[in-house]
């Protein structure tokens, strides 16, 4: 086999064999094949595509690639989300879903770009661990039902080196390499039932609905061909997920959802997501699983989950009764109406890029972030906010001068003036 018939294939749209496509990988991995070639067959896939027998193969030879997690627990569920900005629904459906019976056993990234990391979100509390050994990973899930960790160890060696050249040379945006990438992730981390939250959207990968659809479609074709419980969802991400933007903003908005205090759209999709999992573990009826969410909630037994969980991984679990003691932004500042204006629609991706500015997240690795920082939206679209009235609030530690992330931030937003007076 050779790199460059491989190449060819893929650009004339004929199929590649299963063994093409694992030495590919594997060739690949170990350096045999140079970084131009292997860019040359993505870029062919994002022109031409992959059949979904090409994806499954794919997806296996990436899974392959590294170590297939064995846990010592009974049947696990996971969640992924394709990632958006706000998107805090992990620290809320995990616990809720734990406190109806299910383990949620959850290895979760970092951060980069526009979109969060459950990671980071969790490390704004004071002593959270997330790098935990195996057993140490178990015996919390024996105890409390729900730990995330940080993806350690040999997990998809060839999606970290195939990922990084996507990011280098523009092929990130193709629907079977992203169905590939994730799903092998998720196969390695093996959980016995998947949902998948595909964000569609301004803040998302995928922009519009038929897009998100179809990715949808194809990852719960492969989680379901590769032996799991598997279902996708499509939500929205065309307005960042709940208020808050940053990470310990987002634990404390988290925090308010299990406290019961907050029942708006997010508690909803949180409780409509839990409850699909729920399914997925054969705990009853859609409608019996949302009840069982909500009463999770309601009942307390999800915070309490939280909490033993943020005991049990070193963290300062005193956070659940009072928000104050996540880490507390130096500087604020107020974006106010200068003007009547109804607010139309928002940038996701530019209000998640205004955070990051804040120094909520990173635009490489390497670079460290401020856990204070962020947004809290104090509006959503078909709102009217009036001359003077806070639409929304930034927050950092590590810039006191708000002149251009104010800009940015309005620009975020679409809207329309309305006449003075109208309030009346
Ligand atoms: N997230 C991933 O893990 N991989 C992709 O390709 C896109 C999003």
């Amino acid at each position: 086999m050779n790199a460059v018939d491989i190449i060819n294939k893929t650009k004339n749209s004929v199929p590649l064999t299963d063994e093409e496509i694992k030495w590919l990988v594997r060739s690949y991995t170990n350096d045999e094949i140079p970084d131009y070639q292997m860019s040359a067959w993505l870029m062919a896939v994002c022109m031409k595509g992959l059949t979904e027998e090409e994806t499954l193969a794919l997806t296996y030879a990436m899974r392959d690639s590294g170590d297939i997690l064995q846990l010592d627990v009974p049947m696990t569920a996971d969640k992924h989300s394709t990632g958006g900005v706000g998107d805090k629904t992990t620290l809320i459906i995990g616990p809720a879903a734990a406190a109806a019976g299910v383990c949620m056993a959850k290895m979760s990234g970092r951060g980069l770009g526009h979109t969060g990391g459950t990671i980071d979100k969790l490390e704004s509390i004071s002593g959270f661990r997330t790098e935990l050994p195996m057993e140490e990973f178990e015996a919390i899930l024996r105890e409390t039902n729900f730990s995330v960790i940080s993806q350690s160890g040999n997990i998809c060696p060839a999606d970290k080196k195939i990922y990084a050249l996507r990011n280098a040379t523009g092929t990130v945006d193709s629907i079977p390499l992203i169905c590939a990438s994730i799903m092998s992730k998720k196969l390695a981390t093996n959980a016995d039932c998947l949902l998948l939250d595909v964000k569609c959207g301004s803040g998302a990968f995928m922009k519009t609905h038929e897009e998100a659809q179809k990715l949808a479609m194809l990852m719960e074709k492969i989680g379901n061909m590769a032996g799991k419980r598997c279902k996708a969802v499509v939500t929205d991400m065309n307005t960042p997920l709940g208020k808050n933007i940053g990470n310990a903003l987002e634990v404390s908005e988290a925090l308010e959802i299990l406290r019961g205090n907050d029942k708006g759209s997010l508690y909803e999709l949180c409780m409509q997501l839990t409850a699909e999992i729920l399914v997925l573990a054969d705990k009853g009826s859609y409608d019996e699983c949302l009840a069982m969410a909500k009463e999770s909630v309601s009942s307390g037994k999800a915070l309490e989950i939280f909490r033993r969980t943020i005991e049990l991984q070193g963290g300062d679990a005193r956070i659940c009764d009072d928000s104050s003691l996540l880490p507390q932004a130096k500087y604020c500042y107020e974006v106010r109406a200068a003007r009547n204006m109804r607010i139309l629609s928002m940038d996701s991706q530019a209000l998640g890029m205004t955070s990051l500015l804040l120094g909520a997240g990173r635009l490489s690795k390497s670079d460290t972030i401020d856990m204070s920082a962020g947004i809290v939206m104090n509006c959503a679209p078909g709102d009217c906010m009036y001359e003077g009235d806070v639409i929304m609030t930034l927050y950092s530690s590590v810039i006191s001068d708000f002149t251009e992330t104010s800009v940015r931030a309005l620009d975020a937003l679409e809207y329309t003036d309305m006449p003075s007076g109208s309030e009346n």
